[in-house]
């Protein structure tokens, strides 16, 4: 492939959150490769706590890497100055979050223009440009709105209009519409769409949302922080395996994602009495199977880490107070 034409591209990249905790260190990232290309779409999907969090703000040079190598628009981070980073990133790529994390003390007009402010536009432009991204996100009769007086869909489409006043080559999104009512996570998606089709914006999004899902060329399957699989653009969030195409990385790693363990049987050694090319047989040696129960088992977590939520019966995967993920915990 033509090098100039890949925007993002990650080797053999792990993270580790060290801790002091009885629990001990957390490897969330356990060597991943990612390529993408410019104006390609790609989702990052995967169950709380895989590691989809940790990978973005890797990706986006927001966080170090414990190891391995991130390069944006074909320039090495690693090597970088924190200043050349910064210019890097500006230039570059763009985040939305869930929570907007706009600034509390300015105005939604003057939240959109901040981006600009930071290369040094002055603040006539900067605001005019603002101004007609808002009007964009039907947002231009808010604009003097502070973020405390805006709903969360008119925060997230301030947060919105924001990445995308220094036209970005590529957007990293940590589910962008996990906070929005159904109407406006469609207008938010619609905009997403236009922009690639149309500006070819390049797109890496973390979701739950099968609608985000589907706008992107490929998904990424994410699992205990490796890509266990990859899947086209029609498939079904809550069954998988239907569209799985599993990934055998550089290193030769493969990981088989949890139900397709449990349906060969569980862990053990296998003969191998036909591997060609491009197909892979494999048999259980009989007496050695150990079973898949003797691994601890994760449930979701009872309390929100971040804001000490009670979850207490309920099922869901994001905090209704804060808006984090929910954790996995080992049971
Ligand atoms: N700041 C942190 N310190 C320690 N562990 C963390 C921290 N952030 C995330 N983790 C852990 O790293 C793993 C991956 O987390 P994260 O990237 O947030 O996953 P996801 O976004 O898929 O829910 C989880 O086990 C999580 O508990
Ligand atoms: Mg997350």
């Amino acid at each position: 492939m033509d090098e100039s034409l890949v925007i993002l591209e990650a080797k053999n990249m792990y993270h580790i959150y060290e801790s002091l905790s009885l629990e001990g260190n957390v490897v969330a990232l356990r060597g991943l490769n990612v390529r993408i290309k410019e104006g390609e779409a790609v989702a990052v999907i995967g169950p709380s706590g895989s590691g989809k969090s940790t990978l973005l703000k890797c990706l986006g040079g927001l966080m170090k890497p414990s190891s391995g190598s991130v390069s944006l628009g074909g320039r090495e981070m690693i090597r970088m100055t924190g200043n050349e980073l910064v210019k890097l990133r500006q230039e570059t790529v763009s985040f939305i979050f869930q929570d907007s994390n706009l600034l509390p003390d300015l105005n939604a007009l003057d939240n959109v223009a901040q981006p600009l402010r930071h290369q040094g536009v002055m603040p006539g432009p900067a605001r005019a440009k603002a101004m007609e991204l808002l009007e964009k996100l039907a947002m231009g009769d808010r604009w003097m709105g502070m973020p405390e007086q805006l709903s969360g869909g008119e925060q997230q489409r301030v947060a919105i209009a924001r990445a995308l006043i220094t036209n970005p080559k590529l957007i990293l999104a940590d589910e962008p519409t996990g906070a929005l009512d159904p109407i406006t996570s469609r207008e938010v998606l619609e905009l997403f769409e236009k922009l690639h089709e149309e500006e070819n914006v390049a797109f890496l999004l973390v979701t739950h949302n099968r609608d985000v899902a589907y706008f992107c060329e490929r998904s990424l399957e994410l699992r205990d922080g490796r890509f266990v699989a990859q899947h086209g653009t029609d498939f079904d969030m809550a069954d998988l395996s239907e569209t799985r195409e599993l990934i055998i990385d550089e290193t030769g790693t493969i990981t088989l994602p949890p139900d397709l363990l449990l349906k060969l049987g569980g862990p053990g050694r296998f003969d191998v009495p036909d591997a060609d090319r491009d197909s892979l047989k494999l048999e259980r040696v009989e007496d050695e199977r150990i079973e898949v129960s003797s691994k601890t088992k994760r449930v979701l977590a009872p309390i929100c880490p971040a804001c000490n939520h009670d979850y207490s019966d309920s099922t869901d995967q994001l905090c209704p107070e804060c808006g984090s993920s929910r954790p996995m915990i080992q049971a």
